[in-house]
């Protein structure tokens, strides 16, 4: 069963829930086509395009998604996929250049033309199972040099756009479905039905991938994974780990302690707020260590981010081992380890390039002596909190931004000092505040202030001064892996700027950051 667990952490196979396999052919929407599935309530897993068609077969998917992708099918390089797959009898949806990789492999055509599209189209509906019940005239968003000329042998095309004759098609015989445009982006108006059609009706997927249904599904395999073993989990104050220990608590109960490790890199009052909550309201048994100044003397020095993130990882898992050893046997720590993390890191999926070594999977020192349990491991953040609201966790936790584990360590840039975390845990108290008052909280992704290592003159009072910024970052988001900043009112701009420089000593200008990622990343270190 354990190794099992590994492979498949979600219900899998044995469970007789089979997921959605999307096929990761390098588009930049391909995780995006994952959630969408998710959304239609149906399990579904990125994986990489090379994946076997004998290795599907044991997956035992209810359909498969060929993801688009930057190249052109012609191209030396360009991504295939096993064309076994084809003949396993799925259903097949591909989208795309995965649609072009279809008409290619089954004796269709694509060529380029010279009528690329991009941005929003026309598209004309004939018919079809992705269509049903959708307006024969409609819009979709299209990316795409290529073009399908010829679909696959026997295939028969379901819609057109002015350039495009080929813009979808169908053998619904052998349960193969092409679109050229992109049904999971918010700009296809109808997409997500196009999909919904796809994995309920082509498909037959039940919609049964409920936050009740993921809860079910990890206590079996918390239970089954840990035996009558007990575990630790380190709460960090954010929704990922309160919501891996709730799920834990509720599959073992007691066998859990809590360890919240208070490596004084928090913001204002959030180490009273982990304590309430789990100690008083949920009484999960819950140790509070504070060890603020070993953080601080490991951080002595440092300046080099990955470093800090380095030094940091290393302490918390060092400190949650010595609370273990306390505890006498503790094989297991549970970490809220989420699938954007292990995708980013260039994990499971292995299909994006490590960008930063996030503590919480990179990071981890390799003597580490407890084995992981990861009940989020293949959740995105929204449904992470759906399934907290499901635990009963208070909204404000629910809804808690992200917050890096290294904490205001990676917004300090530079020396972490206690003076300069006081002035930045100020400033960003008072953000914090603001942004509440204005109603705005839950319209963005994260708002946090940063502070430079730079200073800057000013005058105040007749003074000259020689204080430090603070700046402001609030962004939009879905996902994290992309995001814009956020277009706050000057208004409420002006009451933040003025109200940090007069409660916030060391601090004598406030600036703002505009910069979207890429090119920039969403924290600054
Ligand atoms: P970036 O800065 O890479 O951040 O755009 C993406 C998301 O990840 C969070 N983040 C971290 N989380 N440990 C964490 O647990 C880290 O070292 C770390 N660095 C960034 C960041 O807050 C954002 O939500």
């Amino acid at each position: 069963m354990s190794a099992e667990v590994s492979l498949f952490p979600v219900s899998a196979v044995d469970e007789g829930e089979r997921p959605v396999l999307v096929l990761d052919l390098g588009g930049q929407y391909a995780q995006l086509i994952a959630r969408r599935v998710r959304e239609c309530r149906v399990y579904s897993e990125l994986v990489r395009h090379d994946v076997s068609a004998d290795e599907i077969r044991r997956r035992n998917p209810v359909a498969l998604i060929l993801s688009g992708g930057p190249a052109s099918v012609y191209a030396e390089h360009a991504p295939r996929v096993d064309p076994g797959l084809f003949a396993l009898g799925v259903p097949t949806l591909g989208i795309c250049y995965g649609a072009q990789l279809m008409a290619q492999e089954l004796g269709g055509a694509v060529e380029r033309t010279g009528a690329s599209e991009f941005g929003k189209t026309a598209l004309h509906v004939d018919g079809g199972a992705l269509f049903a019940g959708l307006p024969e005239e409609q819009t979709c968003w299209m990316s795409h040099r290529d073009t399908v000329t010829a679909p696959p042998e026997g295939a028969r095309i379901t819609a057109s756009s002015r350039s495009t004759p080929v813009a979808a098609f169908e053998a619904a015989d052998r349960g193969l479905y092409g679109v050229q445009f992109h049904p999971e982006v918010v700009h296809t108006p109808h997409g997500q039905e196009v999909l919904k059609n796809f994995l309920y009706e082509v498909a037959a997927a039940p919609p049964t991938w409920t936050a009740a249904a993921v809860i079910e599904d990890q206590i079996a395999r918390i239970r089954a994974q840990v035996g009558s073993d007990r575990l630790l989990c380190g709460l960090s104050g954010g929704v990922d780990s309160a919501v891996a220990a709730l799920l834990v608590h509720k599959a073992v109960g007691e066998q859990l302690t809590c360890v919240f490790v208070d490596h004084g890199l928090l913001r204002k009052d959030e180490a009273a707020q982990v304590v309430a909550t789990f100690g008083n309201h949920f009484h999960v048994p819950l140790v509070h260590v504070d060890a603020a100044a070993r953080f601080l003397e490991r951080l002595d020095g440092v300046s080099d981010p990955e470093e800090k993130r380095r030094r940091i990882g290393e302490a918390f898992i060092r400190v949650f081992e010595e609370e273990a050893r306390r505890l006498g046997r503790v094989p297991f720590l549970v970490q809220g380890t989420l699938y954007s993390d292990v995708i980013e890191s260039g994990g499971e999926a292995g299909v994006a390039a490590r960008i930063k070594s996030h503590h919480n999977v990179g990071g981890l020192p390799e003597d580490m002596e407890m084995e992981l349990v990861e009940p989020l491991r293949q959740l995105f953040k929204d449904e992470v909190r759906r399934v907290g609201e499901e635990l009963g966790l208070p909204e404000a936790m629910v809804w808690r931004h992200p917050f890096p584990g290294p904490g205001l360590a990676v917004r300090i840039i530079g020396e972490v000092t206690r003076e300069r975390l006081e002035t930045l845990r100020g400033a960003d108290a008072i953000l914090l505040e603001e942004i509440r008052r204005a109603g705005l909280y839950r319209e963005l992704w994260q708002c946090f202030c940063v502070l430079p290592a730079i200073r800057s003159v000013g005058v105040q009072g007749d003074e000259r001064t020689y204080g430090y910024p603070i700046v402001i970052r609030a962004v939009t988001s879905e996902d994290a892996m992309t995001a814009d900043w956020a277009r706050l009112p000057y208004e409420l701009l002006e009451t933040i700027s003025g109200r940090i420089i007069n409660e916030t000593p060391a601090v004598n200008r406030v600036v703002l950051d505009i910069t979207s990622k890429p090119p920039s990343t969403i924290e600054w270190e």
